[in-house]
């Protein structure tokens, strides 16, 4: 392991072990942005801080992109993109499906990802061009061909009274069209279980880049493919992401193109 993973290995764990210890301690909810659903607790942003704060201490000229305390830029080539608590609706009402994802880029590519499951105690982790990885076990997508023969993965974003058609359209579209369909409220275990080949293939509509710079490199890394819902190359700062085992990919594009006429993929 490089010393930038193992880095980033012990900040998310760290972290992780802190927010399962804090299941059901929650003392104050806030909501986001004036969005109801949106919420954010003291917990979201300590974990942040622990994180920041870590990785800083060994690389104080590194820029970071949290969810919470928003992007700190310096003339670094090296940019963590962190999200402290990914599944907070989870959390705040004792489910344990949430994790801490934590993704580096370099020159904007993404070098690093690791995501940690505390629930688990499952840390997903890759690095470019090295392979994915679960608690040191190399991982792959799944060999399934036939979108009717896949399990599928969605996820609704906060501001989906804006897009409610588009959103169960595509729903509606794959529950017809696939094996099965989950929504587990956490974007990054979402795509880590992509690579990790439980689920064979996964979209959603209005990302950030925290919910996915980890779970991106690890699904890319693991053999899968991950694009706009056009097929096109997308990064990490476009809204919507269809990630999959690849060999499902044009069939879940055709899907999605059912309903493109509400589709924007910024
Ligand atoms: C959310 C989760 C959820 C996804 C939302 C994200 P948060 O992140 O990843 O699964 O559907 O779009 O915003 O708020 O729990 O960090
Ligand atoms: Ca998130
Ligand atoms: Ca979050």
């Amino acid at each position: 392991m490089t010393q930038l993973l193992e880095l980033a290995v012990e900040s998310a764990v760290t972290a992780g072990r802190f927010l399962k210890q804090n299941v059901g301690k929650v003392k104050h909810i806030d909501r986001k942005l004036g969005q109801e659903t949106n919420l954010v607790t003291e917990i979201d942003r300590k974990a942040e801080g622990m994180i920041i704060e870590r990785i800083r201490k060994r690389y104080p000229q590194h820029g970071f992109l949290g969810e919470e305390f928003g992007e700190q830029q310096t003339n670094s080539d090296y940019k963590w993109v962190i999200d402290p608590l990914d599944g907070t609706t989870n959390f705040t009402h004792g489910l344990p499906i949430f994790c801490v994802s934590i993704g580096l880029e370099h020159k904007g590519e993404l070098v690093v990802g690791v995501v940690y499951d505390p629930n688990l105690d499952e840390v997903f982790t890759a690095e470019k061009g090295k392979g994915a990885f679960l608690n040191h076990k190399r991982i792959r997508v799944s060999g399934t061909h036939k979108l009717g023969e896949s399990l599928l993965v969605t996820g609704f974003p906060y501001d989906i009274q804006l897009k409610t058609d588009t959103i169960v359209a595509h729903f509606e579209n794959f529950l017809k069209t696939s094996q099965a369909v989950r929504r587990l409220g956490s974007a990054a275990l979402d795509l880590c279980y992509v690579a990790a080949g439980r689920f064979d293939g996964y979209w959603e509509n209005s990302l950030n880049p925290w919910d996915m710079a980890a779970g991106v490199l690890l699904v890319q890394e693991a053999g899968g493919t991950v694009s706009d819902f056009r097929g096109f190359p997308s990064t990490i700062y476009q809204k919507s992401v269809l990630a999959t085992n690849g060999k499902i990919h044009e069939q879940m594009i055709g899907v999605l193109s059912r309903s493109s006429k509400y589709e924007s993929s910024k």
